[in-house]
């Protein structure tokens, strides 16, 4: 099993299942030589834009795209105005529990209206810093509990917010699905939900945006289907597997990774994550 290293750079969006800080796996499955990235599954952008860091991508061969509007808009208004984003956390940001039920309520009606195909009832730097400020203080990204033991301190997320700006720049950011995502040809980075998780409403979902069992089996007819590379990080389940093992292209191996993937106080844990990837 591979053991996991920690990179330097920290998205400001705090996000269950961030992909932060044990990448080296991923890093090097990815194809030497390319520049390229198309990403389906984004979420806090956290790997991308350390790779974007390190030159080893170049924006304007990266696609970022992930089927949440509000983490999308995050990713957007720190692409289109750093400063703005940050002054708004300068002035609004503190910690509050009237605050948090304020920015959650105001979050679960973009949710609903999502789910119920209308249009969303808040947009811009409004939804963004909404959905910055619930996942900043909460233990998971529903919101569940208001809790700000692990939060990072806001001094950090700003110089955080300030390096993103910087490295969305010339990025292309898209709010879909990753059926949409995947018609686009190029070296696809993948970090869906876990399908333990999946078939919400469930004590086990993680994101607001989860992924049914059917779309988990579509993802693998269009990877199985598609020239690589790809690369694929998801948890170790013998039904994902079925999915994936089938083909001899697939190299599929286990890796541990550190995760506050419970939703509670209780820290990170180490868990063990599959690495499916076609060269
Ligand atoms: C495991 S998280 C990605 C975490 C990310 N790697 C990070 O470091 O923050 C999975 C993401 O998939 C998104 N998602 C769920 N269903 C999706 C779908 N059908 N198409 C695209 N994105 C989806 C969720 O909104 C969530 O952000």
């Amino acid at each position: 099993m591979t053991e996991t290293t920690t990179q330097q750079f920290r998205s400001p969006l705090k996000y269950v299942g961030g992909k932060g800080t044990h990448v080296e796996h991923l890093t090097d499955t990815l194809a030497r030589g390319r520049r390229d990235m198309i990403a389906p599954f984004t979420g806090s952008g956290a790997y991308e834009m350390a790779l974007l860091g390190d030159g080893r991508v170049a924006p304007e061969e990266v696609t970022l795209a992930d089927e949440d509007p509000a983490t999308c808009q995050v990713l957007l208004e720190l692409q289109k105005d750093p400063l703005a984003f940050i002054r708004r956390v300068e002035r609004d940001g503190q910690r509050g529990d009237r605050r948090f039920r304020r920015h959650k309520a105001a979050l679960d009606g973009v949710y609903a209206a999502r789910r119920a195909a209308r249009p969303l009832p808040l947009g811009g730097l409004d939804l963004a810093f909404s959905k910055w400020y619930v996942q900043q203080y909460s233990y998971d990204a529903l919101g569940r509990a208001f809790a700000v033991a692990n939060a990072p301190k806001l001094s950090t997320v700003l110089d955080r917010m300030w390096a993103a700006g910087h490295l969305l720049r010339g990025v292309t950011i898209k709010c879909q699905h990753f059926r949409e995502t995947l018609k686009q040809p190029g070296q696809v980075y993948l970090d869906p939900p876990y399908w333990c998780c999946t078939e919400y409403p469930s004590p086990n979902q993680l994101y607001p945006v989860e992924m049914t069992r059917d779309e988990h089996r579509e993802l693998a007819i269009l990877l199985n289907a598609r020239p690589g590379p790809w690369v694929l990080s998801i948890d170790d389940h013998p039904a994902v597997r079925q999915l994936y093992e089938g083909d001899p292209r697939n190299s599929l191996r286990r890796v541990r990774v550190n995760h506050n993937m419970n939703g509670k106080d209780t820290g990170k844990r180490p868990v063990v994550e599959l690495v499916i990837a076609r060269p």
